[in-house]
C-alpha cells in the first residue's frame, strides 16, 4: 500500500466526491485516512499511478507521495530530522532548481516549518545545490499556493522540488509532488474546439469532474440531454465512455458534431458519438435502441439575469424549469435500469429581496431518482454540493442521483 496527499481544487466537496467516485467505478480498493478543504490523505495500492490519476480527475490539483513519516513529541523533530537525512530529494533535479514547502495541517505549525526551511537550507547547501526556496504569497490573511498550477506541471520533477507537510494523529508526514494537473490542456478543450460559445458552455474542468461523479467504469454509454456543444460528451468519451446527446436547437447540434469530431481525431479516440437533434421531453421516443448506463447533464438553466430579479420573477423561472426537468425524469425514468446514475445540476437563483430560490426536490423523487453520495460516511449530506465560479453568477446545485 502507499499514501498520497491529494491536493484538493477549488470546490473541495465536489473533488472528493470526485475522487471516491472514480476510485470506486475502476474498483480500486482505498481508505480516506484524513481530508480537510485544502487537502485528502488516501491509502491505496501500490500500483496505482499518480501520473494517470491526476489526468483524470479535474477536482484535483496535484498529488504527493507520503515519504517520510515521523513521531513528533511536542516541537521535538529530531525523529523526522533522522528520517529525512536517509531521501535523497535532489535526485532527478539537476544543480540548479526552486523548491517549495507547503503546509497541508489543520493548524498551522510555525516551529515545525521553521524547522523544515533550516533543515533544506543546509542540506541543499552542504551537497552545493543551487535551490531557491519559492515561499508562499500572503494574500489578505489567506496563504497562496506558493507557485502557480501552471508552473508546476512545467517544471516538476525537472527543475522544481514541491515538498508538502501534514500533521496526521500525532505524526509529521512530509510528502513528495509525484504529478500535476496542467491547466493548460484544460483550456484547450475549451477554447480550440471547432465551435465556441462562452455563453453556452460547462467547463471542461467542470464537465469533467460531472463525468466522473457517474461513476462508471470505461466503455460504458453515457448520455447528455441537453448537449449544447458538447462539453461533457467530450469529456464522456475522453474517459472511455461512448456518448450520446440530445440537443433541440440545430445549430448547437451540428456545432456539436464538429466539435466531437475534432476531439475524436485530435486525441485520436475509440470511443464514438450520436447526436440527437430532438427535444428531450420526448427523448424514450427516439433512443429506443439506445442502452444508456448513465445521464451526465447540465440543462437549460434559465434566462441570463443581468441583474438580481425579484422572488416573483425568480419563482416563475424555477416553475418554468421545474415542469421542463420533471418531463425529462419522467422519460430518464422510462429508458434507465434500476442503479442507474444521473448526475444533473439545477439552478439556484439568489433575489433582489435577498432569498434563495431552487428547484424542489419533487421534481426528481416523484420520478423514481434519490440523491446518492459516494462518501455518506465521510461527508453526510453532502448532496447537493453548490457550484459557483467567477464568470457565472448563477449557483448551481450539482446532484448525482440514482434510479430506485
Ligand atoms: C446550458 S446549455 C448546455 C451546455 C453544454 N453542457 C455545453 O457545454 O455545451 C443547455 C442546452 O440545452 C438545450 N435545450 C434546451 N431545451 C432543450 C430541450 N427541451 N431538449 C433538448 N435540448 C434543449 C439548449 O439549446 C442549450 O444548448
Amino acid at each position: 500500500m502507499q499514501k498520497l496527499l491529494f491536493t484538493l481544487g477549488r470546490n473541495p466537496k465536489l473533488s472528493m466526491l470526485e475522487l471516491a467516485s472514480s476510485l470506486q467505478a475502476e474498483k480500486t480498493g482505498f481508505q480516506i485516512l484524513d481530508f480537510s478543504e485544502k487537502a485528502a490523505l488516501l491509502e491505496l495500492p501500490e500500483g496505482i499511478k499518480a501520473s494517470e490519476l491526476v489526468k483524470k480527475l479535474a477536482g484535483t490539483v496535484k498529488i504527493a507521495q507520503i515519504l517520510v513519516e515521523a513521531e513528533s513529541k511536542g516541537n521535538d523533530f529530531s525523529e523526522l530530522e533522522k528520517k529525512l537525512s536517509g531521501i535523497d530529494f535532489a535526485q532527478d533535479l539537476g544543480k540548479k532548481f526552486y523548491y517549495t514547502i507547503n503546509d497541508y495541517s489543520r493548524e498551522k505549525n510555525e516551529e515545525l516549518e521553521q524547522f523544515l526551511l533550516g533543515c533544506f537550507k543546509q542540506r541543499f547547501k552542504e551537497e552545493r545545490l543551487k535551490a531557491m526556496l519559492k515561499w508562499p504569497k500572503q494574500v489578505q490573511g489567506e496563504r497562496k499556493e506558493s507557485i502557480a498550477p501552471k508552473l508546476l506541471a512545467k517544471r516538476l520533477g525537472k527543475e522544481h522540488l514541491d515538498l508538502s507537510v501534514l500533521e496526521h494523529e500525532g505524526k509529521v508526514l512530509l510528502a513528495k509532488t509525484v504529478a500535476a494537473s496542467n491547466p493548460l490542456e484544460l483550456a484547450e478543450r475549451d477554447y480550440k474546439r471547432p465551435v465556441v460559445k462562452p455563453e453556452l458552455i460547462t467547463s471542461a474542468r467542470l464537465a469533467r469532474i460531472l463525468v466522473n461523479l457517474a461513476g462508471l467504469e470505461r466503455g460504458k454509454k453515457i448520455l447528455d440531454p441537453f448537449c449544447g456543444i458538447g462539453s461533457i460528451l467530450q469529456e464522456a468519451m475522453l474517459t472511455g465512455h461512448e456518448a450520446v446527446g440530445i440537443e433541440a436547437n440545430r445549430e448547437n447540434a451540428s456545432a456539436c458534431e464538429k466539435n466531437l469530431s475534432w476531439c475524436r481525431k485530435k486525441f485520436n479516440l475509440a470511443s464514438g458519438f450520436k447526436i440527437y437533434n430532438q427535444d428531450s421531453r420526448r427523448l424514450s421516443g427516439f433512443l429506443k435502441g439506445e442502452k444508456i448506463e448513465a445521464v451526465v447533464s447540465e440543462p437549460y438553466l434559465g434566462p441570463f439575469l443581468r441583474k438580481l430579479p425579484s422572488e416573483k420573477r425568480a419563482r416563475g423561472i424555477i416553475a418554468e424549469l421545474s415542469e421542463l426537468y420533471e418531463k425529462v425524469f419522467a422519460e430518464l425514468g422510462k429508458i434507465l435500469g434500476k442503479g442507474s446514475k444521473v448526475v444533473f445540476l439545477m439552478p439556484q437563483i439568489q433575489t433582489m429581496e435577498g432569498k434563495k430560490v431552487g428547484v424542489r426536490e419533487e421534481v426528481f423523487k416523484k420520478q423514481g431518482f434519490k440523491a446518492y453520495n459516494a462518501l455518506e460516511k465521510q461527508m453526510p449530506n453532502a448532496i447537493p454540493v453548490s457550484y459557483k465560479d467567477k464568470e457565472n453568477r448563477i449557483e448551481r446545485m450539482v446532484y448525482v442521483l440514482v434510479r430506485e
